[in-house]
């Protein structure tokens, strides 16, 4: 009986390595993480402006509304983006969307739609304009709230 409980309970003795070594693991990761937001920022820290976005909804009223309606951008559209560059939600619109001329809108109005689609997912607007240059947009990670 004794035997049994002391298996199952492990002593201070052999539980302080464990401790110690998760909390070097957690050391390791946080500072990997600031690194990381050094170099990176993300759609929570407002990377479009008002006005941008404005210009978004008149581009999606001329070109998508037809097919989508706004809502389609919302509840959830952003989850399965979490954490990827905005580059890739540019590119997969700018290559399919809209469905009935691929890739016929000007890079600036793309760009207008994404700042668009942030608003309506109640991401933050900032100062400046999110940028349609792909090496930008890159440097942009999507967070979903
Ligand atoms: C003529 C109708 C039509 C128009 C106009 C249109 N779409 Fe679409 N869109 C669709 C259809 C149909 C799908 C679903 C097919 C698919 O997922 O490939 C779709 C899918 C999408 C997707 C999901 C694609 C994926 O692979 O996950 C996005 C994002 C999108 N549309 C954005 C837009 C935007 C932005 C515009 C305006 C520039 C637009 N669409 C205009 C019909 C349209």
């Amino acid at each position: 009986m004794f035997d049994v409980s002391e298996r199952l309970i492990p002593g201070p003795g052999r539980c302080r390595p464990r401790l110690l070594g998760g909390l070097l693991t957690a050391m390791a990761l946080a500072s990997a993480g600031a690194a990381a937001d050094d170099a990176r920022r993300s759609t929570a820290q407002g990377v479009y402006t008002t006005e941008q976005a404005q210009t978004g909804l008149e581009v999606h009223e001329e070109y998508c509304a037809k097919c989508h309606h706004y809502s389609y951008f919302q509840g959830g559209f952003l989850i399965s983006w979490r954490n990827q560059p905005v580059s890739g939600l540019y590119d997969l619109i700018k290559l399919k969307m809209p469905e009935d001329r691929p890739g016929a809108l000007k890079p600036k109005e793309y760009a207008a739609l994404l700042a668009y689609i942030f608003e309506l997912n109640d991401l933050p607007a900032g100062d400046e304009k999110l940028s349609h240059k792909h090496e930008a947009m890159e440097q942009i990670l999507i967070a979903d709230e």
